[in-house]
């Protein structure tokens, strides 16, 4: 399995110039914030997705200055929504760091969520990147949907696998669709070419947060986020909606009443994790998510091949595999 450095490779000089960008782009006057935007570029995570948008560039003409824009815009994105979702969720660490809410608590990270947010639609603005923001803001609009849809869910505890898909469609899979479109349309690719990768990113997208969703039972130590968030948070991921169907009647309530008493208390929260790892809904979820893999490298049939399309497909295998 190829590992992300080699992976990143066929953009190596512009992933080693995002840095730059992305770490320009939080530049503040304001002492507070500027302490706080400092601890983010430190506790960086993968960057897939500036990662994304350089390859689906490269295999649509060619990156450019633009793409650049297109690829530290998302990145404050994606690290706006991060912020916000650990409000949300409440959890504790990110990245292996203290989250910032529980650093500055919620009220600073709603207010730094927010700062990132419009730091990137404004540098869209300043660097005639109208047709990026068209791409990325539907994204942005998607991904507050999913977030709310999961939330109104969560309440009830009746979710279908049809309803999993919407939440993870629109959280997740939106903002990786945008990668690729953004990507391809920061090389000056023709609108089939842009639609061809958005729907790509899609279905990596969709793999990429059932990958999530598994590894939320996987150790802290290794994720760098809180194990079982997801059960305690009551939110229902495709292993526990699986393994549910699988149960009698009986054992269903017993078990949804079991994760309504899980958020403070962890033995409970643990004799849950317990019946969802032994249940058949693991192994169901991995292959779903494998499905959307194949889905998405079959999109990539018509590229020409070379070595961003050969990247592009080992990022979608990685993502599958990857252990945080
Ligand atoms: C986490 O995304 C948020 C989800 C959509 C599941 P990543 O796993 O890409 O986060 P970082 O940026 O690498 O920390
Ligand atoms: C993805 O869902 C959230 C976003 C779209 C920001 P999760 O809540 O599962 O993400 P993690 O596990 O906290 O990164
Ligand atoms: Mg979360
Ligand atoms: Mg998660």
């Amino acid at each position: 399995m190829a590992n992300l450095a080699s992976i990143q490779q066929p953009v190596a000089r512009e992933m080693r110039e995002f840095q730059g960008h992305f770490k320009e782009a939080m530049r503040t006057s304001v002492p507070l914030l500027d302490h706080i935007t400092r601890y983010i570029v430190r506790s960086k995570g993968k960057q897939m997705r500036p990662l994304l948008v350089y390859l689906s560039a490269s295999a649509s003409g060619g990156t450019q200055e633009r793409t650049h824009i297109a690829a530290t815009l998302i990145e404050l994105l994606h690290t706006a929504t991060l912020v916000h979702d650990d409000v949300v969720d409440a959890a504790e660490t990110r990245r292996g760091f203290l989250s910032i809410s529980a650093l500055w608590k919620s009220k600073i990270a709603v207010l730094v969520g927010d700062y990132l947010l419009s730091r990137g639609l404004l540098i869209s603005m300043e660097n005639d990147g109208v047709d990026l923001l068209r791409i990325t803001s539907k994204a942005v609009e998607a991904m507050s949907e999913g977030e709310l849809l999961q939330i109104e869910k969560a309440r009830r505890l009746d979710i279908t696998e049809e309803v999993y898909y919407e939440i993870i469609r629109r959280k997740t899979a939106s903002l990786i669709a945008a990668c690729c479109a953004a990507g391809a349309a920061s090389a000056g690719a023709d609108p089939d070419r842009v639609e061809l990768m958005r729907s790509f990113g899609e279905e990596m997208g969709i793999a990429f947060q059932i990958k999530d969703d598994l590894l939320d039972f996987a150790p802290s130590s290794v994720t760098g986020k809180p194990t079982g968030g997801d059960v305690k948070e009551r939110k229902m991921t495709l292993p526990l909606i699986h393994t549910l169907q699988s149960l009698s009647k009986l054992q269903r309530r017993s078990l949804v009443r079991g994760i309504k008493r899980s958020k403070d208390n962890p033995s409970e929260a643990q004799r849950i994790m317990g019946t969802i790892l032994e249940g058949p809904g693991m192994a169901y979820a991995e292959s779903k998510m494998k499905a959307h893999r194949d889905r998405a490298v079959a999109l990539l049939e018509p590229l020409n091949d070379g070595a961003a399309k050969t990247a592009l497909i080992d990022l979608v295998d990685f993502t599958i595999s990857r252990k945080k």
